[in-house]
């Protein structure tokens, strides 16, 4: 025995000879090699294979025995299973009860914190914060990872234009650029500098690919977009991910030019492997393979299998169709055994990053997960991180920031006192409990001096008007009003689209009302998705997006109504002033016919103008700042080409104030059409009252660079308009030659 072992590890280090990855060093492979030559067609496919646990429900389907198959060795990994306690028991099994041993892996969807629950995704692209962003992503893994995760489904970085999909919340926005910076500081954050690090987790880039690009906005549907978009808008974050070192990468549920992403050789293959290198594994969505048979690419679920694995899927989300499927499609050579040792070969490198060969237990430890989860540091982060998601969108007669000594104020709206709305979707073990109320935030900054009430009016849907007569008589009573009104956090996320995008129910009708009284009509949003708010601006004096903040989401709310902190978020992605206008975002082209106020025949519409209602970018501050016209200095070196913009920025207020100072490029003339606007760079600035600074940004050939028409990345000579400022309509310009 101990002969054939020995000549077999001889063999297998001949054949791995210079086999390594990012995660594993050339003894491991040899190792991966052994134990692959070890294990029977059965185990391998249990390891392709993952199951739900029964703790938690994040897709259509559930099923039975998920232990029984941990002990057969069919399953080698468990999602929406944790706690230290609990996910120890289930390795266990796999350790002691299975022929092998092979330790599971534990995946959980923790997008936006685990227990600590930060603002939504979309929130926290507000902020532009990167290193904020790193930050709590390092938090949340680390109070996962005290929970017996190994690996969360995170970070989302579909690009979305569309806000009628309730997916937008989970991701970053519209914009490739800052899609990409906030991408990077998510895997950083997750993964950390050692996979083995028991405080880390390995991270997924979902969802692969072009998810967001679902026509009409509704979840599930049909992508059909050019290859040029698909290269230039939807995988460059995926791309970023990659070079960032994420672990793993999951398929989405669309098909991508009429082949499901889980069948999609050219994505998963032809570009994920043979373009970028990719060495970790694939993961599928929730039953993505078995969902190729209704999307008609397939007949049944076994050729469904056969696609997906030869089109480059390791992996195979509770579908259960590796599972029945596999060996037999090896048995009639449709599979080769040598794509299924692959997949196996880049999930157990994973593995073996995470350390679980080692001690698979690493990750079970009681007394960690008692001491490093909900801690007031990380509330405190999370406070701050909610803070820096605010973005003001409105505020005239100086209604804000209210002061603290404020007589008597009505907090009205039925979102005030929620406390399982601070979390949003996606909350992994986020408890609702835990969340500081918008009401809770605001009693506390206020001292005992304020006389402070509080009437829901109306509820967030439904036509029941009979609860604004109690508004009112509140509203007449005080000094100012706070309206908090927004989105059930049950209306965005995953299959959650809205055809409308205006405030449900009769809020708008409750702010119009509210604003008839002559008071101070201060409203605080709290939604998942850009909203039309053409209905209440005027009946505003001051707007405050908060989106879902999160744990800390009252207390953050609070220290920027009050003034104990600045607003400084900006709009990841654009608020229309109609769903009519959608897909409406910065970055779009000029067209043949560029609206013309004088002439008909331009691109216009005959009900509404072409402006969006807040840009991409856009946010108040309680102070003001000024651009002056930028300059710009080239220089060629060795092939290269870089220019470098200056411009002197004063914040012009009399407080103190950080600006996000955003530079845009338009490349007047290229192989082809060029958008008006593409973020280039931004850069957070803190100002006193008074204080300028001089900003400067330096681009490469690589910035400057795109799809040319025979689809190579490349820069094209031509006079390039940079525009630097404060939002996408930035008007400061100053023009280079190439
Ligand atoms: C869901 C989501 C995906 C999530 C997965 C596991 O359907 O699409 O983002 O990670 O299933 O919960």
């Amino acid at each position: 025995m101990r002969k054939n072992i020995l000549l077999l590890l001889i063999a297998f280090s001949a054949g791995s000879l210079f086999a390594q990855s990012r995660w594993t060093t050339e003894e491991e492979e040899k190792a991966i090699d052994a134990l692959i030559s070890e294990m029977t067609l059965l185990e391998k496919i249990g390891q392709m294979t993952l199951f739900t646990s029964d703790w938690d429900q994040t897709g259509p389907t559930l099923r039975e025995g998920y232990q029984e198959d941990i002990r057969g060795g069919r399953t080698g990994a468990i999602f929406n299973a944790h706690t230290a306690d609990y996910n120890r028991e289930l390795q266990r099994m796999a350790i002691e009860e299975t022929r092998l041993g092979i330790p599971l892996i534990f995946g959980y969807d923790v997008i936006h914190g685990y227990r600590t629950i930060f603002p939504i995704p979309l929130g926290e692209a507000a902020s532009w914060n990167t290193t904020l962003a790193e930050e709590t992503a390092r938090i949340a893994a680390r109070e996962a990872a005290a929970a017996g995760l190994h690996w969360t489904f995170a970070p989302m970085v579909d690009v979305a234009r569309d806000p009628r999909w309730g997916r937008v919340m989970e991701g970053n926005g519209e914009d490739v650029f800052l899609g990409k910076a906030m991408t990077e500081a998510k895997v950083k954050g997750y993964q950390g500098e050692d996979l083995s690090d028991p405080f880390t987790l390995v991270a997924c880039a979902k969802h692969y690919a072009a998810y967001g690009a679902a026509q009409a906005g509704r979840d599930y549907h049909t992508v059909d977009i050019s290859e040029r978009s698909l290269r230039e808008t939807y995988l460059p974050p995926f791309k970023t991910a990659l070079d960032a070192g994420v672990g793993t990468f999951m398929t989405s549920f669309n098909e991508v030019d009429g082949q499901p992403a889980s069948g999609n050789y050219h994505l998963l293959t032809e570009i994920l492997r043979d373009e970028w290198g990719f060495e970790g594994f694939v993961v599928t969505d929730y039953t993505s393979i078995n969902e190729m048979v209704p999307h008609g690419i397939v007949a049944n679920d076994a050729d469904a299998g056969e696609l997906a694995v030869n089109a480059g899927v390791d992996m195979d989300m509770q579908g259960a169709v590796y599972y029945n499927y596999l060996e037999k499609k090896v048995a009639e050579d449709k599979v080769k055994l040598a794509k299924i040792d692959q997949a196996v070969r880049q999930i157990l490198r994973i593995k073996y990053a995470l350390g679980l060969f080692e001690d698979p237990y690493r990750y079970n430890d009681m007394d960690r997960q008692a001491t490093n989860i909900f801690t007031v540091d990380h509330r405190a982060t999370a406070r701050a991180a909610a803070r820096e998601s605010l973005v003001l969108l409105k505020n005239e007669n100086n209604a804000l920031p209210l002061a603290k000594s404020i007589r008597q104020l009505a907090v009205v709206g039925p979102l005030a006192e929620s406390q399982e709305d601070m979390l949003g979707a996606w909350h992994a073990d986020g408890r609702a409990r835990d969340c500081v109320s918008l009401l809770t935030g605001i009693q506390a900054a206020l001292g005992q001096t304020t006389k402070i009430s509080y009437t829901p009016g109306v509820s967030v849907e439904g036509d029941d008007e009979t609860g604004i007569p109690a508004a009112l008589a509140a509203a007449k009573l005080a000094d100012a009003v706070v309206v908090v009104v927004g989105e059930k956090w049950t209306m965005s996320g995953e299959a959650a689209s809205r055809t409308s995008i205006t405030l449900p129910g009769k809020q708008a009708e409750l702010i119009s009302q509210l604003h008839q009284t002559g008071k101070p009509i201060i409203v605080v949003l709290l939604n998942g998705r850009p909203l039309d708010l053409s209905n209440i601006i005027d009946h505003s004096d001051a707007i405050l997006e908060a989106w879902y903040p999160g744990s800390e989401g009252g207390h953050a709310v609070a220290d920027i109504l009050f003034g104990d902190y600045v607003p400084v978020g900006k709009l990841p992605m654009t608020f229309p002033r109609s769903v009519g206008q959608v897909p409406i975002f910065y970055n779009m082209k000029n067209t043949g016919r560029p609206f013309d106020a004088g002439n008909k025949y331009t691109s216009k519409y005959l009900d509404e103008s072409n402006d969006p209602l807040f840009p991409f970018g856009f946010g108040l501050s309680y102070t003001t700042f000024n651009y002056e016209t930028p300059t710009v200095t080239k220089a060629a070196s060795e092939g290269d080409f870089t220019a470098t913009f200056s411009v002197k920025v004063t914040n012009t207020g009399k407080r103190l104030g950080r600006e996000v100072v955003q530079l845009y490029v338009h490349d007047l003339v290229g192989s082809v059409t060029r958008p008006l606007r593409e973020l280039k760079g931004f850069q957070l600035v803190d100002l006193a009252a008074g204080e300028s600074k001089t900003v400067e940004f330096t681009l490469s050939k690589e910035e400057l660079s795109f799809l040319r028409r025979d689809m190579t990345w490349g820069m094209e000579p031509g006079t390039f308009d940079v525009y630097i400022g404060g939002d996408s309509r930035a008007t400061q310009k100053v023009s280079f030659e190439y």
